[in-house]
């Protein structure tokens, strides 16, 4: 059975007190829409419309990013949850299928309730997910008869006897497309927020027959978000989830709670991963890998057996060959550092290779930049660079080639060769103590005018 996903995105999220769309506000570096996107391919949708309305533009540029195949239908004015999945009605005329509704505000479904979800559709024309809240508060109320769904009163409507129901409705459903688009059409507005509830869908169903069932999830899974409190709250839970799951997988987390996740990272078996690390979005590490303590990884890859930090920062492209070593206070940028290369102390490597076994000394930049473009550095194997090189890209050195400490390299340095850049030193005997009697002379002097 072919399925569409709508997801309705269009709130505004007044709570969230923001120029960005409440939905594009991000948990774990991927916004509460890509985890609902993410949530939704579990089932494999042939189909994919989000609804959008308050800051559409935005909504739009970030589901292409996501993903190219999905839709967009725009909901001008929010008049209620049946009127937004009523937009995506022109964009799925000629679907055959089911469609699941999702919201972007609810990052958390898990795979295995979608799909429960859908399996559930053997048995019933309408499928509606409930929980059981802990505080039911303002959610929709899910009347039961039995196993079937009578209907779901929202809690504006809800008398007080309903209002003691703690089964809710966390607004996701499953219906054939074309019954539930002939069912919206039937829906009006006439309740306590004057709005268009897709919750009436229930009672129309069975006025025509058709059998409405609930499936049961956690109530984990159905958190919205709608405050900057709720984000901080949802991005907590992501982190101790994600935390707990590594170390299932065979990381250790050496204080768990200090280590930030993206939505996601990688990690192999065996790495351990010290004090107060933050991944950013796009990063692997191999297994056997140590990340120490203050490390800022994002968009990179670590091999086995690598050993970063503490106070690294690998930035997007950082690409580290097995058992490279990477320092304190070093910066990393798209640049390849092959296997056992090590770059241990203050410096900066972008848009740069640097070969196997190669030594970068402390306090080496490469100069990548010239105020408009990029240029590469090229290190070969087996190379030595001495403290305080600045390579000035485009620049390339050789295998087995070294810098003597504080040169500039401005020229190719060959296979073999040294280059030395610098002043050449030069030494005045007895001069030091010479000059230190003459600065102590004027010293008093000074003093002694002073008074
Ligand atoms: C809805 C349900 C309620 C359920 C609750 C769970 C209805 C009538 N009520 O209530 O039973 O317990 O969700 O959180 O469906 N949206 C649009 N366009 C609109 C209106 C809403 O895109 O015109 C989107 C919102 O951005 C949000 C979602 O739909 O993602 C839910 O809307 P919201 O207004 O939060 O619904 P609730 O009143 O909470
Ligand atoms: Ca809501």
């Amino acid at each position: 059975m072919a399925t569409a996903l709508v997801i309705l995105a269009a709130g505004k999220g007044t709570r969230m007190n923001s120029d960005l769309p409440k939905v594009l506000h991000p948990i774990a570096h991927a916004s509460l829409l890509e985890h609902a996107l993410i949530a939704g391919r579990a089932l494999d949708p042939e189909r994919v419309i989000v609804v959008a309305g308050h800051g559409a533009d935005a909504v739009r540029a970030a589901v292409s990013e996501i993903d190219e195949t999905a839709e967009v239908a725009l909901q001008e004015e929010q008049l209620g949850t049946a009127h937004a999945v009523d937009q995506a009605r022109e964009a799925l005329q000629d679907f055959a299928g089911d469609v699941v509704v999702l919201y972007g505000d609810t990052p958390f479904v898990s795979a295995e309730t979608l799909e429960r979800m859908v399996a559930a559709r053997e048995g019933a024309d309408l499928v509606i997910l409930g929980f059981e809240a802990a505080d039911p508060a303002r959610y929709g109320r899910l009347v039961m008869d039995g196993t079937s769904l009578e209907r779901i009163v929202e809690f504006k409507d809800a008398s007080a006897q309903e209002r003691e129901i703690s089964f809710c409705n966390s607004g996701l459903m499953a219906c054939d497309a074309g019954q539930m688009f002939d069912l919206i059409s039937k829906i009006g507005n006439e309740n306590a927020s004057g709005e268009y509830y897709l919750t009436d869908l229930v009672e129309l169903a069975r006025a025509e027959g058709r059998s409405v069932t609930a499936v049961a999830c956690d109530e984990s899974e159905t958190l919205g978000v709608n405050s900057r409190l709720d984000l901080a709250g949802a991005d907590a839970t992501f982190q101790a989830k994600a935390r707990k799951s590594l170390m299932e997988l065979g990381v250790t987390l050496m204080a768990p709670e200090t280590v930030y996740l993206a939505f996601d990272t990688v990690i192999g078996r065996d790495t351990v991963i010290e004090p107060n690390v933050v991944f950013g979005p796009g990063v692997t590490v191999e297994s056997g890998a140590l990340i120490r303590a203050f490390s800022h990884l994002e968009g990179c890859h670590v091999s086995r057996g690598a050993k970063i930090g503490p106070y690294a920062r690998l930035r997007p492209g950082a690409e580290l060959a097995e058992d490279t070593h990477v320092g304190n206070f070093v910066e990393i940028k798209n640049a390849e550092i092959a296997a056992g290369a090590k770059v241990n102390h203050l410096s900066y490597i972008g848009d740069a290779s640097v070969g196997e076994k190669t030594n970068i000394g402390a306090g080496t930049i490469t100069c990548n930049y010239d105020g408009v473009m990029k240029h590469r550095t090229e290190i070969g194997a087996r190379s030595f660079i001495g403290s305080n090189t600045l390579l000035v890209a485009p620049i390339s050195v050789g295998d087995e080639a070294m810098t003597a400490t504080g040169t500039v390299v401005t020229r190719t340095v060959e296979d073999g060769d040294l280059a030395i850049g610098r002043t050449r030193q030069e030494n005045k005997p007895g001069r030091a103590r010479k000059l230190m009697d003459i600065l102590r002379a004027k010293k008093v002097k000074i003093s002694k005018e002073a008074k």
